[in-house]
């Protein structure tokens, strides 16, 4: 395959053990500068220049985007992906990946587990959202920080309330976020590629402080993952939709709290730790998916008029529990399933004889007349407004 890695660090340790992983595969590999594509929307296709010249053909490429350069970074690979040039790590993944808080919201949604966290504006909001998350210590971040910069741990509600109304007066916002004491200042960095863990490392922070960022001191150790770490893992860098990402998680009492999904994570300290060729596991992907560019479902199937997507729960009461797919009457209703949920577990492309069972999901596409009346009702919360009678004013004021 022809690879592009877009870097600004050409020389740094990442950008070259990926680029002579692929030359050693046979791969044709070159490092692009971020900043020196532009985005030509004139044609009648979208297309890319590289240096004010038309870009050549690639069948890949693998973004290596700087937190300073998010913005016209994620353009450029929001354009290849248009393109339809094949990336691990799309656009979208890389911007909610970006945002603490957004990553945050994204995760919580699909019940991946991580410290608790909350998100504030006003000043009389403040105390109790840290008391909601369990009070002093408490943990405060800025939704854009990296390398540990941004990332506080205020000792007292009154410091905690002094240092967020000063950040917030400078126009940053931040995270409030449980302190995971029982971390004690260590986290586990796994590398996942695809859908497994390729490498993993504990990264222990030094002396009193409680940031183990390798940027703060933090040391590095090869660490042998159990099972529910790597699947957590691997589950959050799924759902921000990121084929190559750095895990981090803090082993809280109850199992991995994941704390961020790194969409360039660097290889430096991961290989010297584990001594594994991560590089060679990240273009051996690529290479295998090649052939898969990334299509937005919901754009291209939002173009048929009267059809749509919607999640069917399957009800005990409802006369779907116990029957085989084949004989739930969705598919003459015009209703295909895409996958079945069943707790944590999914079925891909259920099959007929698929038996169903109270509280499974069916994530379906069909026609959107069909489907309204087996959507479960949505618990309404109480309406705090009454509602008006049908005749407002009483009989004998109107006559
Ligand atoms: N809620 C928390 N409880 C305990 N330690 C934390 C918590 N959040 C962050 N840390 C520590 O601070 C480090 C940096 O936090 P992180 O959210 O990863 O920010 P950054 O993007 O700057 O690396 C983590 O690697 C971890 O060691
Ligand atoms: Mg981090």
């Amino acid at each position: 395959m022809k690879l592009a890695i877009l870097s600004r660090a050409p020389r740094s340790y990442s950008t070259q053990r990926l680029r002579t992983a692929a030359a050693q595969r046979g791969h044709t590999v070159k490092v692009l500068n971020t900043l020196r594509f532009g985005i030509d929307l004139s044609g009648d296709e979208p297309d890319l220049q590289f240096r004010g010249r038309p870009l050549s053909h690639y069948d890949a490429v693998l973004p290596r985007i700087g937190n300073s350069i998010t913005y016209y970074g994620t353009a450029v690979v929001r354009q290849f992906e248009q393109m339809d040039v094949y990336t691990p790590n799309t656009a979208g993944g890389i911007t909610n990946s970006r945002d603490k808080l957004r990553a945050t919201q994204i995760l919580s949604r699909h019940g991946v587990a991580m410290p608790a966290t909350t998100f504030v504006q006003d000043r009389a909001d403040v105390i109790p959202a840290i008391e909601r998350v369990g009070g002093a210590p408490v943990v405060i971040k800025l939704l854009e920080g990296t390398q540990g910069i941004g990332v506080i741990l205020a000792p007292s509600l009154k410091v905690a309330e002094a240092i967020i109304e000063t950040l917030q007066s400078t126009r940053q916002n931040v995270l409030i976020q449980r302190f995971v004491k029982e971390s004690k200042g260590r986290d586990i960095r796994a590398l996942v590629v695809g859908d497994r863990v390729v490498a993993a490392m504990r990264r222990s922070a030094q002396g009193d402080e409680f940031r183990s960022n390798v940027h703060r001191g933090g040391s590095v150790e090869k660490v042998d993952i159990d099972p529910k770490f790597q699947e957590v893992a691997v589950r959050a860098a799924q759902i921000m939709g990121l084929k190559v990402a750095g895990v981090d998680m803090l082993e809280g009492d109850d199992g991995p709290l994941v704390m961020e999904v790194n969409s360039s994570p660097g290889l430096e300290g991961i290989e010297a730790a584990t001594n594994l060729d991560v590089a060679g596991a990240i273009i051996d992907y690529i290479d295998n998916q090649v052939a898969f560019p990334h299509i937005d479902v919901r754009e291209r199937l939002s173009v048929s008029t009267g059809y749509g997507v919607a999640e069917i729960v399957v009800h005990g009461d409802a006369d779907l529990v116990g029957k085989p797919l084949g004989e739930s009457g969705l598919s003459e209703r015009d209703i295909t399933v895409l996958t079945l949920h069943r707790g944590v577990l999914v079925i891909p492309n259920p099959r007929p004889r698929h038996v169903l069972e109270d509280g499974d999901r069916l994530l379906c596409w069909g026609k959107l007349e069909e489907m309204r009346s087996m959507i479960p009702e949505r618990p309404k919360r109480r309406s705090r407004v009454k509602k008006l009678p049908k005749n407002p004013l009483p009989d004998s004021a109107a006559g």
